[in-house]
């Protein structure tokens, strides 16, 4: 396994590398959601890359940049384990030159859910993903359902901006009591970490509802809401939400495709989570 910092050298690896190929983009902390994306990538692709870049760009001022947790020794060994060809690891400054000034701004998509709440996040996420696209050159690039909203803007991108990659979700990780993976859960402390599969257990109910034959997205709403607020150690519920899967705007009735999403704050962590019902 290839590990490599600069632009001009990553580029110039993938050039002599086997097609087709798969990236994997991470911000490390890897853990079993980010190896199921690496192993489907390597299932599907002769080469596979995946790139560990901490982008300080989709975080905001107010957030974890600083204590995001980092662990290349870690991150490298497991992705030599998995067979990864090339790791893509930038510093800052390769990646946000002095007098960089040019972003990639999505549009209504990304205001909602999470963007109204993270003002700026999916700017950063589309910058830096165009970015990472145009240097590795993949024909496949590999996303959690974890992140659905994120999922969905990338799929826009890709669409809107002709970028010519194929853009390909992975099925969200879960522990065994439902919570799921993210770099994000090792901030909890023992007493959260028990109560978070709350989220999951919430998200289930909505769409055992659904399954019932309850098409109000209100009652939805309200179902995973009641369950969340019965939790004392959620501090706070940024949103419920139950909109259409691809447009993510909030649905009056589910009769196709829905994401019930929502993300909450136990202490110092926000955890967000989704389930999508309806098909799709
Ligand atoms: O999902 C992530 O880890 C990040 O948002 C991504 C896609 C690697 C961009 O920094």
């Amino acid at each position: 396994m290839q590990t490599l910092s600069t632009n001009i050298a990553a580029t110039d690896y993938v050039r002599s590398c086997p097609r087709p190929l798969g990236l994997v983009p991470t911000m490390g902390a890897l853990h079993e959601g980010h190896l199921a994306l690496v192993r489907r990538a390597r299932e599907e692709n002769a080469t596979v890359v995946a790139s560990i870049f901490v982008n300080p760009t989709q975080f905001g001022p107010q957030e974890d940049l600083a204590t995001y947790p980092r662990d290349m020794e870690r991150d490298l060994a497991l992705l030599e384990a998995e067979g990864v060809n090339l790791v893509y690891a930038p510093s800052p400054e390769e990646v946000y030159p002095p007098g960089f000034d040019t972003w990639v701004e999505p549009g209504a998509l990304a205001e909602r859910l999470e963007g109204a709440v993270r003002p700026g996040h999916f700017r950063g996420v589309a910058t830096v993903v165009t970015k990472l696209l145009n240097v590795v050159t993949p024909d496949r690039a590999y996303f959690g359902q974890k992140d659905g909203q994120q999922l969905a803007v990338i799929r826009q991108l890709a669409r809107d901006l002709n970028l010519g990659v194929e853009v390909v979700a992975v099925p969200t990780v879960r522990d065994a009591d439902g919570l799921a993976l993210s770099s994000r859960n090792t901030y909890l402390t023992p007493e959260q970490r028990a109560a978070a599969p709350v989220i999951y257990r919430a998200l289930s109910e909505a769409g055992n509802l659904w399954l019932g034959g309850e098409g109000n997205a209100a009652t939805l709403r309200s179902a995973v809401r009641c369950i969340l607020e019965a939790e004392p150690l959620i501090e706070a519920i940024d949103y419920v939400s139950v909109a259409d899967a691809t447009s993510l705007l909030e649905l009056v009735r589910v009769d196709g495709p829905a994401m019930v999403s929502t993300a909450v704050r136990m202490g110092r962590t926000r955890l967000i989570d989704n389930m999508v019902v309806g098909g799709g």
